[in-house]
């Protein structure tokens, strides 16, 4: 039986290479949608919700799943308001590092140098900050943290949103972020779902606007083994930390768009992993009225079908389906009542503030309705919302900066007799560094990518500034910058006669619907941009003290220079956001020890990677057909499966004090046996039956263009507007989608993130870890666990924690191992098992330097 699995997944294989269209790229159905039953943490939540949600109307709890448009109002996104019941719009506001669209505000270091700082502290005070800055501008939904895309491809455009590639450092730290946030009083939206792991082909019109002529959004065709252990792992820990809402994605995944598919919505998130919250559509990704219901849909965003056609797939074409009886009450009910949970367990009815900034305009007055210029006032209050977080973001900017190599030369002490500046990351952006909408150019230093997840900054401390000043209070040496990087005669110049240099070189990546000097989102090679590998071998061939400082959105070639025996240290600071300078001088002067771990692998070609983003349709007109062949097998388990050697492995990063690791002890807790969950749901519960009149109110007067919950007649067909109303339902409502009868539970199901048993503790680890050097220092002990099955990666992260220890001091590191850590996904059975197969503990400082193991005996393993 435990083997089952492995024999299916051979099967899936062999098909896969047969048939242009795997057949294993369909998404089968799954109904009826799952209504929330408010276990756990959410009970409290769940009973004040429905209070709230049996009081309204039909229209009024449209209006809370309905956006109004496209720039509409202040915020990003917006739900209708409920003025009877003093319930004012609801406002989604981006993004994963910050507040968009809004000023003085902080603009914190990107999701991925969390990644790099392995530290669910950090993690945790970033959310929290993040999250009252939100709730100060008034915001009831954070439009973050971004887990999808995790990182399937290094050229993938948004990977620096989120925390990288792994699903365990992904899990944790997207937890933390979820929790910090919502401890403010804040929603946070986790997205995308799922599988979004491109910008190419991710939405058709995009993608004709950059002439492909595609007809469909690309399909990311991924098997049920790899959804489970790889992209649907965080968001089970995203559920768990009780994230209040799910965005989903543009993408198809096994031909069926994101928030249409109810196996992914309906199976997997409502049902496997128990999510009480609400889904909410990506911007446009809605694509069907009834559909996207009865698939699980809970709030369509902005509202209107494309920006500003006055349209919407809900609205008024909501009312009308429960009205006709399409859609059944209780899936209107769910939805409110989902909403609503998600609002009280946050305590949005305590922390809730007006909303004071207005995303369309930095100026103190304009236009309350900026899509339509409709309505003037005061729509910019200029409220200061940032307390004191510039020194979180700059905490977590050193915290995350990864030393790479160091020759002994760092850190330095700012009294070098010469030190040479070179290239334009270290300087300023010329035309300001918010010049450019959502931050789409590349214009000196980076330190944010471009798109929707990005943030104004209230200033941009250059690298040159910090070290420049930092060298100026010294008053000892000398310090010359030099920022353009094809002034190869001055460079030579300064560099001859500088006892240290600095290079600093960059490559940049972001959203789809922005293009960078030809990276249309996605980068389109894996190379340093604006000729940055010639700017550090020439000042590598003139200085033999040449350190580098890279500002990636991920992984880079690094290979032509990377040992050059004058390229004396590497640094890869990642996208560090407003303290940028600052943050990397507390590492290069020493006043921060550095103790970052890189989140990805450094390979030596782009190849090695296994996997890049499809970048032909390859289906014709038809969707793109993205095919996850390689599974489970990204990033370092790739390399690891491949025997191929990186040139920085996952989770390595260098300190100024070493470490040692010994002392291994395994200890098996007595746990229960898993026990698949057995039972049913209660029926749908249906709250409130108050009728109202379904028309527009008289003399009520309309903004153009804003989508509201009333019709504008009384002839249900000609309200619709649809010329296919009346179409039988069996037609396009699937079987079983208005079922509101007890439903079986699921076996993997149960419990928030899944069966409870899941995260039962199996076993107990601890190894003892020394600081052997001279200074206070951060080590990250990583635990990997090789699951032993021949279709396994070799090894798997499993835990990690960031300790800081003084010179000489020696600590016992405790972790634990939970079911879900030692189980596979068993697609047969659809549950979670813990194979046969020998498995093995390693403990190390990173993925590829495994100091300490020991085998996890089977008679512990209680299955
Ligand atoms: C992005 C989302 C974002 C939304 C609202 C979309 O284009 O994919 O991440 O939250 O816009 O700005
Ligand atoms: C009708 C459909 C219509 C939908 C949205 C349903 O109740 O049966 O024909 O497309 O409402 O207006």
């Amino acid at each position: 039986m435990w083997l089952g699995w492995l024999s299916v997944a051979v099967v899936l294989a062999a098909r896969a290479t047969a048939t242009e269209q795997p057949s294993w790229a369909y998404s089968p159905p799954y109904y009826p949608s799952p209504w929330a039953s408010g276990q756990g943490e959410w009970e409290d939540a769940y009973d004040k919700a429905r209070t709230f949600v049996s009081q309204l109307t039909l229209t009024e709890k449209v209006n809370l799943t309905t956006g109004v448009g496209w720039m509409e109002e202040a915020c990003v996104g917006q739900v209708g308001a409920i003025p009877r019941m003093g319930f004012r719009s609801l406002c989604m506001q981006d993004g994963p590092l910050g507040i968009r669209f809004a000023d003085y505000v902080t603009a914190f270091p990107a999701g991925i140098n969390v990644g790099a700082t392995w530290s669910k502290d950090l993690a945790y005070l970033r959310g929290r900050a993040m999250g009252a800055e939100q709730r100060d501008k008034g915001v009831d939904v954070q439009l973050g943290p971004a887990i999808g895309p995790l990182g399937r491809s290094p050229d993938g455009g948004r990977n620096w949103e989120g925390f990288g590639p792994d699903p365990v450092l992904s899990g944790n730290l997207v937890s933390q972020t979820i929790k910090g946030i919502q401890d403010v009083g804040v929603i946070a939206c986790v997205k995308h779902f799922i599988a979004n792991e491109q910008e190419r082909f991710r939405q058709a019109p995009e993608a004709r606007g950059y002439g492909f002529n595609i007809s469909e959004s690309s399909s990311s065709n991924v098997d049920d083994v790899t959804m489970h252990e790889l992209y649907l792992w965080p968001f089970a820990d995203a559920v768990r930390a009780g994230v209040g809402a799910v965005m989903c994605s543009y993408n198809q995944i096994n031909n069926s768009y994101g928030c249409s598919n109810s196996y992914t919505q309906n199976k997997l998130l409502k049902g496997e992993l128990g999510f009480q919250g609400f889904i909410m559509s990506d911007w446009q990704a809605h694509h069907s009225g009834v559909g996207d219901a009865l698939a699980g849909l809970d709030m369509s965003m902005p509202g209107d079908t494309l920006f500003l056609t006055g349209r919407s797939y809900w609205g008024p074409n909501l009312t009308i389906a429960v009205t006709n009886g399409t859609i059944p009450q209780w899936r209107v009910d769910d939805m409110a009542v989902r909403i609503m949970a998600a609002y009280y367990k946050v305590h949005r009815d305590r922390s809730q503030v007006p909303i004071n900034f207005n995303s369309w305009t930095r100026n103190e007055f304009g236009y309350l309705h900026a899509g339509v210029q409709e309505g003037y006032g005061r729509v910019n209050e200029k409220i200061n919302v940032r307390g004191r977080h510039a020194v979180v973001a700059r905490k977590v900017a050193s915290a995350s900066t990864v030393l790479l190599k160091n020759n002994g030369v760092l850190p330095l002490n700012g009294k070098e007799d010469f030190t040479a500046i070179v290239g334009e990351d270290a300087g300023p952006n010329l035309w300001g560094p918010n010049s450019c909408p959502d931050r789409g150019c590349a214009n000196g230093t980076l330190a944010m990518g471009w798109g929707s997840g990005t943030a104004d900054f209230p200033y941009l401390v250059t690298p040159a500034q910090a070290i420049e000043s930092e060298i100026a209070l010294k008053g000892v040496g000398n310090v010359m910058s030099v920022f353009d990087n094809y002034a190869t005669s001055q460079i030579k110049s300064v560099v001859s006669q500088s006892t240290v240099s600095l290079v600093f070189v960059n490559a940049g990546s972001g959203e789809g619907y922005i293009s960078v000097d030809g990276n249309e989102g996605d980068r389109k090679n894996l190379t340093l941009w604006k000729n940055g590998d010639e700017l550090v071998e020439t000042v590598a061939s003139l200085c033999n003290n040449t350190i580098v400082v890279m500002h990636t959105a991920g992984p880079v070639l690094v290979d032509k220079w990377y040992d050059h025996p004058n390229v004396t240290a590497i640094l890869w600071a990642g996208l560090p956001g407003q303290e940028s300078g600052n943050a990397l001088a507390d590492v290069i002067y020493g006043r921060v020890n550095p103790g970052a771990k890189s989140p990805f692998t450094w390979g030596k070609t782009a190849e090695d990677y296994g996997v890049s983003i499809l970048k032909a349709p390859n289906a014709g007109t038809k969707a793109p057909q993205v095919d996850f062949k390689e599974g489970i097998f990204i990033d370092y388990r790739r390399f690891d499966k491949m025997n191929t050697e990186p040139i920085y492995e996952f989770g390595f990063g260098l300190s100024y004090t070493t470490f040692a690791f010994s002392d291994i002890r395994i200890e098996s807790l007595q746990a229960e046996p898993y026990a698949p969950t057995e039972g049913y749901t209660t029926p749908a519960p249906n709250f409130g039956n108050s009728s109202d009149e379904l028309q527009f109110p008289s003399g009520f007067s309309q903004v153009r263009l804003y989508i509201y919950p009333w019709l504008n007649s009384t002839n249900l067909k000609e309200a619709s507007m649809d010329p296919e109303y009346g179409l039988p339902t069996e037609e396009y409502v699937p079987p079983g989608a208005t079922d509101g009868r007890s439903q079986p539970l699921l076996a993997a199901g149960g419990g928030p993130g899944g069966n409870p048993g899941l995260y039962e503790e199996l076993f107990k680890v601890s190894v003892t870890i020394t600081n052997t050097g001279k200074k206070t220092g951060d080590e990250v002990p990583q635990l990997y666990v090789s699951l032993g099955g021949p279709n396994d990666a070799k090894v798997v992260l499993r835990g990690f924690d960031r300790i800081t220890l003084r010179p000489g001091q020696s600590t016992v590191w405790r972790t634990s191992l939970t079911r879900r850590d030692i189980s596979n996904w068993d697609p047969v059975a659809q549950n979670w098992v813990v194979t046969a197969h020998p498995k093995t503990v390693y403990v190390g400082n990173s993925s590829r330097n495994l100091l300490l193991s020991a085998p996890l005996t089977s008679s512990s393993a209680r299955l």
